[in-house]
């Protein structure tokens, strides 16, 4: 009988993604996906590092692991990704009932460790090797998946100084875009109608490796047939070009969002950041990618309270907000991450003045979400159905192709996974409509 592992991914959509190759590899172990903790004979974190509250969130849930390990024996903790690349050694220490500590370059060697741990060899390997085998496993997918991940790097040589990225992901590597295809047609072979392609820092994939530039890479996926959707997350707002920009004017696939992530909106801020733009560079290249897509919609993130930020550099961070108006936002206080530049920064803002900041932010934030989404109200949208809604069970859910969660009411005679929905109402988060009658 198949054992069961369980895996509880914390943070991005790259961890997602490698959570979904650690199912994949697993198989080779004789491993199936459990559906709780409590069927499962190897539970396997996959975690993030990014600020210090996803750090406690880990350690609590080692916590519960220590007790749930002690509950039967041969019951195996693993724990890999981004706290495991950074810490390993301590987290060894520290919680001895951890069997397998795995770095973010050692995820191809899952099956070897898991073997190793079944005779009671503990493992640590974390060793950043560039090694990208696990690129060919396709990540696992359910079976009527309307959407998938398709990773297209890994790491980052960008080195912003509040960011821990390259340290526990390491440089830029680009995966070739012959693999990057394959994986897309075989997508498209098995029902998958939206590709989202992923890198930390997707615009500049290729230029280490003399690839294909990335709208190239774009422009290649869109010739797949049977792949109506394409998005790609994450840009780095220097590094969008000019290309890349028109290409959402002139090539329908590619959705009509953009998550482009600004941080602040004084230069003062963006220049200690090492971000290598300004706020009109930026504004300018939302303008641009306005004036090219009509409708285009946009989300961000912000960090408040980064040292030496004034009450009037943030200001002007509530003033891009403004001037942009996103549709959705994520929004953080600093938080100090060991080793990187900013942690050693002066002009620490105390914790309650970024709090405040931070609450601003996201009730300014809050309007315009909901002033963006009020606007759909009467329009006819393409949703990509993603499954029935959590809320009502004679509802569907999915997503428009600028990226709005809506709940609706399917008409009885229809099937396929992009649906056209009348949008009747908006929450603070969520649109609301109904199918309309087959036509002609
Ligand atoms: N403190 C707060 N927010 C951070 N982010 C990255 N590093 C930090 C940090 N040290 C945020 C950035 C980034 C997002 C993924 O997480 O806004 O875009
Ligand atoms: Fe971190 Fe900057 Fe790289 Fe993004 S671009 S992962 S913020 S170093």
């Amino acid at each position: 009988m198949p054992k069961r592992v369980y895996i509880e991914t914390f943070g991005c959509q790259m961890n997602e993604v490698d959570s979904a190759r650690m199912i994949s590899l697993l198989e080779s172990a004789d491993y199936r996906q459990a559906n709780s903790i409590a069927e499962a004979d190897l539970v396997l974190l996959n975690t993030c590092s990014i600020r210090e509250k996803a750090d406690q969130k880990i350690r609590s849930a080692l916590g519960e692991l220590r007790r749930w390990k002690s509950g039967r024996k041969g019951r195996l903790v693993a724990v890999g990704g981004c706290l495991a690349q950074q810490q390993g050694a301590r987290l060894a220490e520290k919680a001895p009932h951890v069997d397998i500590v795995f770095g973010t370059h050692n995820i191809a060697r899952l099956p070897d460790l898991v073997r190793r741990a079944e005779n009671a060899i503990p493992s640590m390997e974390i060793d950043f090797s560039g090694d990208t085998s696990h690129w060919d496993a396709p990540p696992y997918i359910p079976s009527g998946a309307s959407s998938a991940m398709v990773t297209i790097m890994q790491g980052c040589d960008n080195f912003c100084a509040y960011c821990i990225v390259p340290y526990v992901r390491g440089r830029e590597i680009s995966r070739p875009s012959g693999e990057i295809l394959d994986e897309v047609r075989s997508l498209a072979d098995r029902g998958v109608s939206e590709v989202i392609l992923l890198g930390q820092n997707v615009n500049s994939y290729g230029r280490k490796e003399g690839e294909i530039t990335f709208p190239a890479l774009l422009r290649r996926i869109a010739r797949v047939p049977g792949i109506p959707r394409i998005r790609f997350v994450t840009s780095h707002p220097r590094d969008l070009d000019r290309e890349t920009i028109d290409l959402f004017g002139d090539m329908e696939a590619l959705c009509p969002h953009i998550h482009l992530p600004v941080q602040s909106g004084s230069d003062r801020i963006l220049a200690a950041m090492g971000r290598g733009y300004t706020r009109k560079d930026y504004l300018e290249k939302i303008s641009a990618l306005r004036r090219g897509r009509p409708g285009m919609a946009f989300s961000s993130d912000f960090i408040v309270g980064f040292p030496g930020e004034t009450e009037s550099d943030f200001e002007e961070t509530l003033s891009v907000m403004e001037e942009v108006r996103y549709d959705s936002a994520f929004s953080f206080k600093f938080s100090p991450r060991p080793g990187t530049r900013a942690a050693s920064f002066a002009g620490a803002v105390p914790t309650e003045a970024a709090g405040s900041r931070l609450r601003r932010l996201q009730s300014l934030q809050d309007e315009h979400t909901r002033e963006r989404l009020a606007a759909c109200i009467g329009r006819e949208m393409d949703v990509l159905v993603e499954g029935p809604s959590a809320r009502d069970a004679s509802q569907l859910c999915g997503r428009t192709s600028c990226h709005k969660f809506v709940n609706f009411y399917p008409e009885k005679t229809r099937t396929g996974s992009l649906r056209t929905v009348a949008i009747r109402s908006a929450g603070a988060h969520t649109l609301s409509g109904a199918e309309g009658a087959p036509r002609g």
